[in-house]
């Protein structure tokens, strides 16, 4: 009976050793084959992982803020590449193709003179308010085109050529010069639009006047044409229209981009990134067309914006209706 009982002790121990012994001689071999599986499975999420990081997918971040968990933005690389495919070459087109345009025009068909010469006799045209406000506006905008050229494309053009220490010092001034007359910039313009918006609506005669590209043309069947024009003529009101728009494109897009605040998506900033590079582009063509026009195309146009006062001649040649018009309501006032 004990002998009974002693054997079955035996077995049940010999058993348990031959189950240790068993598990003992499996277990590396079970161990190995899960730390192989795991040392897999973590390669092919770590692939995954930074496929998804790359694609800007968004992982877990204890920082709640916008943004804070996407590694990589998606949007910002694809802003770049179009903003350096398209943009750039856009602003270097619409600053040298405009002006090189313009210069070749002005040798081939010469200025617009004024076909019975000056009078002498000065009519009021701008008030003085109007004279501030034109060259407020006028140098801020003139300040924000030289400084943004700076920030998108001085790299190419300016960097190569001049030393770090004096590129960086440019390139700061310009940031600080365009931050702040972007601000000038919106006041003015935003008075300017205000002020100026009644003397700029289009009448059927700006058509005419388009036909015969504004009696600018010195040759051919366009030569000493005149055509119908009220205070501002076709091309004027186009320009203002223009600075209207894009004025207000380039305002909103510039306070999204400088102000941190606003916490914007990453995609939303680069859109106002492109937008601002587009609408500088538009701008900076149509204020080189309209400085040459002041300047040097339309002969006593300049006056308008020194004095205040137009040449009556001018006035009688590019601004025809509006002359008669203040003629007819007593409205004209000659220089003392
Ligand atoms: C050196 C630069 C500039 C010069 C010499 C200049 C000259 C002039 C002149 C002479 C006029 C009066 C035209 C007239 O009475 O019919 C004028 C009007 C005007 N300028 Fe300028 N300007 C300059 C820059 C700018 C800039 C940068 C802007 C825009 C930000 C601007 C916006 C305007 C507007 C909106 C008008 C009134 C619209 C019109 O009737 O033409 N100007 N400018």
């Amino acid at each position: 009976m004990l002998n009974l009982s002693l054997n079955k002790s035996l077995y049940s121990v010999m058993a348990l050793l031959v189950l240790i012994l068993g598990l003992g001689l499996m277990a590396p071999s079970t161990f190995a084959a899960d730390d192989q599986s795991s040392k897999q499975q973590a390669s092919m999420s770590d692939a995954d992982m930074w496929r998804a990081v790359k694609a800007g997918e968004a992982g877990e971040s204890t920082d709640k803020r916008l943004e804070s968990n996407v590694l990589i933005n998606v949007a910002g690389n694809q802003g770049k590449i179009v903003r350096d495919t398209y943009v750039k070459p856009a602003i270097v087109l619409s600053v040298l193709g405009v002006f090189g345009a313009f210069l070749v025009f002005y040798f081939v068909n010469g200025p617009s003179k004024l076909s019975h010469g000056f009078s002498g006799k000065m009519v009021e045209r701008w008030s003085k308010a109007d004279i501030w406000l034109h060259w407020v506006m006028a140098i801020a905008c003139l300040i924000l085109m030289v400084t943004g050229i700076f920030i998108m494309i001085g790299r190419h053009f300016l960097a190569p050529y001049i030393g770090e220490g004096l590129w960086a010092a440019i390139i700061a001034f310009s940031k600080f010069a365009h931050d702040w007359s972007g601000i000038v910039f919106i006041v003015s313009w935003l008075l300017c639009v205000i002020k100026w918006m009644p003397l700029q609506t289009f009448k059927l005669y700006d058509l005419k006047w388009f036909l015969v590209v504004g009696g600018y043309i010195n040759f051919g069947p366009f030569k000493g044409k005149h055509p119908d024009s009220g205070f501002a003529n076709a091309g004027e009101k186009m320009w203002f229209w223009t600075l209207t728009i894009f004025g207000l494109f380039i305002s909103v897009s510039g306070l999204m981009l400088v102000l941190p605040t606003l916490e914007l998506p990453r995609e939303a900033s680069m859109i106002a990134l492109l937008v601002h590079g587009v609408s500088a582009v538009i701008l900076i063509a149509f204020t080189i067309v309209h400085i040459w026009m002041a300047t040097v195309l339309s002969e006593g146009g300049m006056e308008c914006m020194v004095s205040g006062y137009c040449d009556e001649n001018w006035a009688i040649q590019h601004h025809n209706l509006w002359y008669d018009e203040i003629k007819a309501n007593g409205t004209l006032k000659y220089k003392d």
